[in-house]
């Protein structure tokens, strides 16, 4: 067995090769090399094998080339000697620093797909538990993938995919609804050309910098605007501004509801936002409500 330890071995070779884009003021992807604490978790999620070995699902890491044999054999002998099973690949409970296991490239069923389609499918009327028009029900992933007749890496025989791109009576969502916008769609085509799996992942909690434009926005629009445009208004509600959120927010409604408080409705109806989101617009609250 080679003999190998962190300090000697490991260090070296993530300064040589890793660190310049991986440490505490610029962790692309998510990742600091520099961190003992960060680097195992990228070894118990698989990421630190799976970019020097060039496995599939991982970009090549380092992007200018593979580094030679004989580091890949020390990295991976010193990973044999960690027990992983006692590293916390991402804790969502703590609010700093959670490490992203989000594979850049990969669309995530719960963690993207499944909040656009409860927004902008399943609302009142359309296709809810209740409603379910036509048959069609879209509210978790077993019914997103028979009711929308899913076909798994074939988005062009999917009716799920061919009705958000329809140019004729077909088209969802119906008018008075605005269609999704392209961004949204390519998404989902993504998603099933990926294999239309029910697939999750965490995604960096950085919460250094909230704003509304940047943050908050964004969020909304994953999470609640399919419900709360003047087109669709749950509960007289409309949220398509920077004033209408904040009008929320400081009647105390915003995070009664999202935080599922009671005497407040709970939002999203169908599934609660992740921690993250929770924090974050908590945080953007606290700090005066940044536009
Ligand atoms: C020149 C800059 C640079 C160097 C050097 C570099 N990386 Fe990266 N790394 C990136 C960028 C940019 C991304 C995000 C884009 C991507 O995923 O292709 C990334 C992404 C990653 C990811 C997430 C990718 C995935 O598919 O999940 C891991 C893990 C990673 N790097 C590990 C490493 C390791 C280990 C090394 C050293 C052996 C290394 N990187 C060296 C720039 C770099
Ligand atoms: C599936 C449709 C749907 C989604 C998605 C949705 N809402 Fe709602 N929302 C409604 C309906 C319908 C009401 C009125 C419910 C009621 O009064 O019982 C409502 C009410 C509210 C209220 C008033 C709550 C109260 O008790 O005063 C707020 C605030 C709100 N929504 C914010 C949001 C936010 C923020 C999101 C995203 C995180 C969101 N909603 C997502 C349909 C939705």
């Amino acid at each position: 067995m080679l003999d190998v330890s962190y300090e000697g071995t490991i260090i070296p070779i993530l300064q040589d090769h890793c660190m310049a884009c991986h440490n505490s003021t610029s962790p692309l992807a998510g990742y600091d090399y520099s961190d003992y604490d960060h680097l195992i978790r990228s070894v118990a999620d698989g990421s630190l094998l799976g970019t020097i070995e060039q496995q599939d699902g991982f970009s090549p890491m380092p992007p200018d080339g593979p580094l030679n044999n004989c580091s890949v054999k020390k990295i991976k002998a010193w990973i044999e000697t960690l027990d992983l099973d006692s590293i916390p690949v991402n804790d969502p409970s703590s609010n700093d620093g959670i490490i992203s296991n989000c594979h850049l490239d990969t669309v995530y069923f719960q963690t993207t797909i499944l909040p656009l389609v409860l927004s902008s499918c399943a609302t009142t009327q359309c296709h809810d538990k209740v409603s379910h028009r036509d048959g069609i029900m879209l509210t978790d992933y077993e019914s997103i993938i028979k009711t929308g007749k899913i076909k798994p890496g074939d988005p062009g025989d999917s009716e799920f995919y061919e009705s958000l791109t329809d140019d004729g009576d077909d088209l969802m969502p119906p008018a008075p609804y605005k269609p999704l916008d392209n961004e949204k769609i390519m998404l989902i085509k993504q998603w099933i050309l990926q294999g239309a799996k029910n697939n999750s992942c965490n995604d960096v909690c950085d919460t250094t910098n909230i704003t509304f434009t940047a943050t908050i926005w964004p969020m909304m629009q994953n999470y609640c605007t399919g419900c709360h445009s003047t087109a669709n208004p749950g509960g007289g509600i409309i949220i398509e501004s920077y004033n209408d959120l904040v009008t929320l927010a400081n009647n105390g409604s915003l995070m009664g509801s999202v935080r599922y408080e009671e005497g407040y409705a709970k939002m999203p109806t169908n599934q609660q936002l992740s921690d993250c989101n929770i924090n974050l617009l908590q945080k953007w609250i606290d700090r005066g409500l940044p536009e």
